[in-house]
């Protein structure tokens, strides 16, 4: 069991996962695409659950990017709609767990707006686990906003030009409220990051697993935490370095 492996005095605090292979999953079985998005959409609730669990702070969860707007309108409005079905107060309460969105959420139909608004008001008092969904997001987008907003804050003289620092950056962006990921898992057998977290990320350690989003299990997710925790992340020192740190 790798559950019984995680050191949980050196947990990630932000776990972010790409959740990619639900076409393929259901197309290996024969079934409509939809049915391995509404496959996909159970598993965020044991995944969220684990992440409770383990007492990870935030889970950002890539669920539909500003590309996939490009998707066939069918398969847009079945997840619109399995979003819709799956935006329930119940399991937050449960779990005493928090919502939050970053993306474009104006594009996104008003029936899925309002819900969003509502969730993450109903749950902004809970005090475990964060779930984020990134819906109509994309780094590029997020960062593009990032820049508008910081030159027209120069432009007022809210900031100055030598004001401008990595910080002012970080703070401009959508992901303000949390930590940058330590980890990020993909699955669906695909090795790129396709548009997510592309600042956040710049230390983050990767994750990738063939495994397709719908068969993602919590053992997994514990697998991947487990690899993890072997890594030495050295942000530019050597290995020497931190050793020595580590030993202080
Ligand atoms: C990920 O699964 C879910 C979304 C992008 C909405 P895909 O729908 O991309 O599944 P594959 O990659 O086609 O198998
Ligand atoms: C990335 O998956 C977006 C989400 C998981 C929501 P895609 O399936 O859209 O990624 P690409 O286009 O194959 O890279
Ligand atoms: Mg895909």
């Amino acid at each position: 069991m790798y559950r019984e492996q995680i050191d949980m005095n050196r947990l990630p605090h932000h776990v972010a996962i790409i959740m990619d292979g639900n076409g393929r999953w259901a197309q290996l079985r024969g079934e409509k695409r939809t049915v391995g998005h509404q496959e996909g959409a159970m598993r965020v609730h044991n995944i969220m659950e684990e992440a409770t669990r383990l007492g990870i702070d935030y889970l950002t969860l890539y669920t539909f990017s500003t590309e996939n707007w490009n998707r066939p309108e069918e398969e847009v409005s079945a997840l619109m709609a399995i979003l819709l079905q799956h935006l329930e107060q119940d399991l937050f309460m449960k779990n005493d767990a928090r919502f939050r969105v970053i993306g474009d959420v104006s594009r996104l139909p008003q029936t899925v707006q309002d819900a969003v608004n509502h969730l993450i008001d109903v749950t902004k008092d809970n005090k475990k686990t964060c779930l984020v969904l990134a819906l109509s997001y994309s780094s590029k987008w997020e960062i593009t906003q990032a820049i508008r907003k910081i030159a027209s804050e120069t432009l007022q003289g809210k900031i100055s030009l030598d004001g401008i620092t990595e910080q002012t950056v970080t703070e401009h962006l959508e992901t303000n409220f949390m930590p940058e990921p330590e980890l990020l898992i993909r699955t669906g057998g695909e090795q790129r990051l396709s548009n997510y977290l592309l600042w956040q990320c710049a230390y983050t350690e990767f994750y990738f697993t063939d495994t397709y989003w719908p068969d993602f299990d919590e053992e997994q997710l514990c697998k991947a935490i487990v690899d993890y925790q072997g890594r030495q992340r050295r942000f530019g020192k050597t290995g020497e370095q931190v050793k020595s740190e580590e030993g202080k």
